[in-house]
């Protein structure tokens, strides 16, 4: 029996245009359409249903629940914000408020506006002082509700998948743009982080948490030779640490947000910057269980990501693990397994103060479409129908008890 500590934020985690439909003026939207993906459509229609599905959060015991604001509702014309849409997002604050749970709220979660695309998107270096404007519009008036801010989720997989592998928009493959965008998200992020705390502070509110998600992925060398020793530790210090690290320099963590779920087997087949960077020897091994995306199932890289991270001194919120399977059974195995991994930590000393699965809902899973299944809550998207699945139930009471079976 493992007990966590008392406080625990416990909850599920979404993101706009993977849940809430018709996010029309989104970057994302107009290029699933030029390139002929699955498209996102109505998603989840939780723009519609949030309240319905927030109820269903409560029946399940969480106590938090993290989403994120589309920007290209709040501003869908450069320099027009949308009244309507900024009182959406609070009527949504306000609807966990009256359930009781604390909301961890995302301000950028991969997708951007189209006319920012069409200006260059994050390589322009006035994307800061537009995100900003955002930001200021939007934290003036929902601060009232807010504890926890995340300013930008995953910018490593933002940047790389963008702009390094090109298999997101704007599909740039070129590590000098990359660089340029990784220049301007972390200026963004830490002024981002002034910005909130200036308004709470001449508002007299509380002082707000504010932090950034990170992807954190295990990466374990396939053999141990020096060339995929150094890969190892290159990669883990630039793609788990590299931001974190430098927020932490600026003064600019209030938490760090760790997102978790697999591992990566690394092997360098050569000497060159690309091989560092991504040769692996994933597809020879199948000692592990996989997602259906395959990928690794691998909890004890948690544990591992986690005492590496305890030499920041910030408390650690895990704002997303989870699974995407048709074995509802192995969802819950994932889940167990991970929550032991973050026990174990938390007994060495590690000072994590939330677990966020995701997600929530099953939903739009970016270029990869509707196939994979992440949800506690399964969705039917014929009908918008939601049914719960046995594990949410089972997670359901470690978030009402606190406590590991
Ligand atoms: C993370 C993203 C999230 C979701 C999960 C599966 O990298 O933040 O939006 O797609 O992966």
């Amino acid at each position: 029996m493992l007990k966590f500590p008392q406080n625990f934020l416990w909850g599920a985690a979404t993101s706009a245009y993977q849940v809430e439909g018709d996010n029309v003026h989104s970057d994302w939207w107009s290029w699933e359409k030029k390139v002929g993906k699955e498209c996102s459509g109505e998603a989840c229609n939780h723009y519609k249903f949030y309240e319905q599905d927030f109820n269903l959060a409560k029946n399940l015991n969480h106590n938090a629940h993290r989403f994120s604001i589309e920007w290209s509702r709040i501003e869908p014309k450069q320099g027009e914000f949308s009244k309507k849409e900024l009182q959406h997002y609070e009527d949504v604050l306000l609807s966990l408020k009256k359930l009781g749970i604390e909301p961890l709220v995302t301000l950028h979660h991969f997708t951007n506006p189209l006319w920012l695309s069409k200006l260059g998107g994050w390589e322009n270096k006035k994307s800061i002082e537009y995100f900003l404007r955002y930001c200021d519009f939007v934290v003036q008036a929902l601060a009232p509700h807010v504890r926890y801010w995340i300013t930008i989720n995953e910018p490593t997989v933002f940047l790389s998948h963008a702009y390094i592998f090109g298999v997101w928009p704007p599909q740039a493959k070129s590590f000098f743009r990359a660089k340029t965008v990784q220049n301007n998200l972390v200026k963004a992020h830490v002024k981002t982080y002034a910005l909130i705390h200036n308004i709470y502070k001449k508002s007299n509110a509380p002082r707000p948490s504010v932090g950034f998600s990170q992807f954190t992925q295990a990466f374990v060398p396939c053999v141990n030779t020096l060339k995929n020793t150094l890969a190892t530790k290159l990669r883990n210090n630039w793609f788990n640490l590299g931001f974190i690290k430098t927020c932490a320099q600026h003064h600019a963590l209030d938490f760090i947000g760790l997102n978790y779920y697999s591992r990566q087997l690394v092997e360098l087949k050569q000497w060159g910057i690309g091989n560092f960077i991504w040769d692996t020897c994933q597809n020879n091994h199948h000692s592990v269980k996989k997602n259906s995306l395959g990928w690794d199932i691998y909890p004890e890289g948690l544990l591992d990501i986690l005492l590496k991270l305890k030499k920041y001194n910030l408390p650690i919120i895990v704002t997303e693990n989870g699974i995407c399977t048709p074995d509802d059974v192995l969802r819950w195995e994932y889940i167990h397994a991970h929550l032991k991994n973050i026990h174990a930590a938390i007994q060495k000393g590690v000072p994590i103060s939330g677990y966020l699965y995701w997600s929530l809902l099953d939903n739009f899973e970016w270029d990869k479409g509707f196939a994979p299944r992440f949800g506690l809550i399964d969705v039917n998207y014929n009908t918008t129908q939601r049914t719960v699945r046995a594990s949410a139930l089972k997670f359901g009471q470690v978030c009402k008890t606190g406590i590991l079976e």
